[in-house]
């Protein structure tokens, strides 16, 4: 469990985004700009099928715009962001810019922005307010806000009334447009907005600089159609589309050429992999199936939800090799009442033979999840049965939150009597049990010996080196930096409250 999430979850307020007060009418600004967003076209979906495209490419005339130009991005929210973040970096670079990793010497400053929850789009903001006096200090400076708030109307009516001095707001789905929209930023003098409210489709020749060469992602699906009744990703990332196995399968043998050591596949719902396809049967243990023979170490996905967690996959996942028996498993709430509300379309019960069923395949199998507290009117019953869940299944550990209304969304319509200080304390009951259980796992570890794929030197001792286990356990310990980015056996000598530490084994010794 992250701290800093825990701590940043405490702080949730309740307030509404939207700017009802000034009374402006935006939609003539609208008409000097490309696009602006619609959570309602956003929710539409259509029968077309996917589009794929192969045509990225930059026009002549705008390849050397970023000579002697330099770009900061800074990302925020989840794996998907971090890996458009490579992405974005990748159509910088091609685009001649350098990158840099202080504002203060960037000529183009992009917040990649997440709008999972209230505190999240708080700190963007907070960051632009941080980014106005570096702009007037520096006309020329292009400031530029994308990701999942962008996707969100009433974030952008915020930016155009209260933060004149952005440059450009583009979408998630408008990525590759990033030459386009620069090259119209350096050209007008208004803010330059283009969200595309669409579906989505495919594209699959963008540019990408990755973040390290141990440790790679790769997409393999984008969107969501599981609509939640909380939640904004489906509003933000378009509906599910698959890319097709070819493509992922050339990917990860081509990382796995250039010695990367992990991969983890990316998708909102990665058990709803190739359900799009509209010729052929084929999902993501088939996906599996294929991955597992390629010489690459270690496999591993995220997020998986538990309705569509099939049997044909967890039969795959329990062949084993470098599929890694680490399973992120989301369940929520405990209570099959809550979890109807959610809309996440399983119950508590189905939740729980789905984690007999995955146990039983793989006996040392690690569960982690996600859980919400405080949805609207949850009990103190319904709460209970959260706890009495996470008992049961033991998880290795959580990311807890308290809910957050997301405008748009179902459940930021329903009446909520639950006042905001029984949520914050049922946060804490939770993490309390989430606390006692990762512990009691962790101290199970020592004396025990590990596979570490070792990722660098530790953040806080530059002669410790730090690495994650198959089962992502962090793991501290002395050894030459040599073994960075290789996977070593380090013995366990003690188990800290978020982090083992250990010696490593010298797999040369040879007993005479
Ligand atoms: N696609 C993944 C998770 C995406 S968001 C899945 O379905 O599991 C990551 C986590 O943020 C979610 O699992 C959920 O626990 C939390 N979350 C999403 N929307 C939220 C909201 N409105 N308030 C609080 N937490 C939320
Ligand atoms: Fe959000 Fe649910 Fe989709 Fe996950 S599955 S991204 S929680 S709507
Ligand atoms: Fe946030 Fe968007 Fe990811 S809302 S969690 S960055 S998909």
């Amino acid at each position: 469990m992250n701290e800093k999430q825990r701590l940043e979850s405490q702080q949730v307020q309740a307030q509404d985004s939207t700017d009802k007060k000034s009374g402006k009418d935006y939609s003539k600004y609208f008409e000097a700009v490309y696009m602006p967003p619609s959570l309602k076209e956003a929710k539409k979906r259509g029968k077309e099928e996917v589009a794929y495209h192969n045509d990225f490419g930059i026009p002549e005339e705008l390849l050397g715009m970023g000579k002697g130009r330099k770009f900061y991005i800074r990302t925020y929210g989840c794996q998907m962001n971090e890996h458009d973040t490579e992405v974005l970096a990748g159509i910088f670079m091609q685009l001649g810019f350098e990158p840099t990793d202080s504002k203060e010497t960037a000529d183009v400053i992009l917040l990649n922005t997440c709008a999972i929850r209230e505190n999240a789009e708080d700190k963007v903001f907070g960051e632009l307010g941080h980014l106005k006096p570096l702009k007037k200090e520096r006309p020329d400076l292009l400031i530029g806000v994308c990701g999942c708030m962008s996707q969100e109307e009433s974030v952008v009516n915020r930016i155009l009334q209260k933060h004149h001095f952005v440059d450009m707001i583009f979408g998630t789905h408008n990525i590759h447009r990033l030459p386009q929209i620069l090259n119209e930023a350096y050209l007008s003098k208004e803010m330059v907005v283009e969200v595309w409210s669409k579906e989505g489709d495919v594209i699959e020749n963008l540019p990408r600089v990755r973040k390290g060469n141990i440790k790679g992602w790769v997409n393999i699906m984008y969107g969501c159609d599981k609509f939640c009744t909380y939640c904004i990703v489906p509003y933000t990332r378009g509906k599910e589309r698959s890319r097709r196995p070819e493509e992922i399968i050339q990917e990860v043998r081509h990382l796995a050429a250039q010695g990367y050591q992990e991969i983890t596949l990316l998708g909102q719902n990665v058990n709803a992999y190739g359900k799009d396809f509209p010729d052929m049967e084929y999902g993501l243990g088939h996906l599996m199936d294929e991955l597992r023979k390629i010489d690459i170490p270690r496999i591993r996905f995220t997020t998986s939800h538990p309705r569509d967690f099939d049997d044909y996959l967890i039969e795959v996942l329990a062949k084993g090799g470098n599929l890694l028996d680490h399973i992120h498993l989301p369940v929520q709430s405990g209570s099959s009442e809550v979890l109807k509300l959610m809309a996440r379309k399983y119950s508590r019960e189905h939740y729980l033979e789905l984690v007999r069923k995955i146990k039983e395949a793989m006996p040392n199998a690690s569960l982690t999840t996600d859980i919400i507290v405080g949805f609207p009117n949850e009990t103190e019953e319904q709460f209970e049965e959260t706890l009495s869940l996470y008992r049961e299944v033991e998880f290795d550990s959580a990311y807890t939150f308290i809910y957050s209304p997301r405008e748009g969304t179902p459940a930021a319509k329903m009446e909520d009597n639950i006042p905001m200080e029984v949520k914050k304390e049922r946060l804490q009951r939770l993490n309390s049990v989430v606390n006692e259980i990762s512990a009691k796992k962790l101290k199970e570890y020592e004396g025990k010996i590990v596979e570490v794929l070792v990722e660098g030197e530790s953040k806080n001792n530059p002669e410790v080196l730090a690495g994650y286990t198959s089962k992502s356990k962090l793991v501290n310990f002395r050894a030459p930096k040599s073994a960075i980015g290789k996977i070593v056996k380090v013995k366990v000598v003690k188990a800290k409250t978020w982090t083992l530490d250990g010696e490593m084994v010298e797999e040369t010794v040879e007993v005479k």
